[in-house]
């Protein structure tokens, strides 16, 4: 089950990945926003990076109008690795070396068909593990230092 949600500056690329990924049939729970009404992007980043911390479900897709206030927010949550890509390559990296488990998009900075080759890439790439574990294991050894443990 794949998390996704937006708040008004990404609902259209949202909506865009929603129809793409359901047509690729991959099982997606659509967490808001639904209208286009001035909302505050942190609610929206916890309503996906909540779960994802605390094991409930395994990864999301956060779009607002950068990719910058959701990747912030999100971060703030132990265990949550959200990463704003720009392009192909930086959403395959996101996965091989971060294994992000929220990747962040900027719906007034993408072109829709590449955020979609950008979610599909991230989506079905494989993490590389060996040394790039290590450094994963170093950031959960930063969350215990700041008093958050995931
Ligand atoms: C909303 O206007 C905008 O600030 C938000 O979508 C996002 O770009 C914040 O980082």
């Amino acid at each position: 089950m794949l998390l996704i949600a937006s708040d008004h500056g990404g609902l259209e690329l949202k909506q865009i990945l929603v129809d793409y990924l359901q047509k690729r049939g991959i099982e997606i729970n659509d967490l808001g926003v639904h209208a286009d009404d001035s909302v505050d992007y942190p609610d929206y980043a916890a309503r996906v990076a909540e779960p994802i911390s605390k094991n409930e479900a395994q990864q999301g897709i956060l779009v607002c109008g950068t990719g910058i206030g959701m990747s912030i927010a999100a971060n703030k949550f132990p265990g949550v690795r959200a990463a704003l890509a720009h392009d192909e390559f930086t959403a395959q990296m996101a996965r091989e070396h971060n294994n992000a488990n929220i990747l962040v998009l900027g719906g007034r900075v993408l072109d829709p068909e590449l955020a979609c080759r950008m979610v599909s890439v991230w989506y079905e790439g494989n993490y590389e593990g060996g040394r790039h574990q290590n450094r994963l294991n170093k950031i959960i050894q930063l969350e215990r230092q700041c008093g958050s443990d995931a």
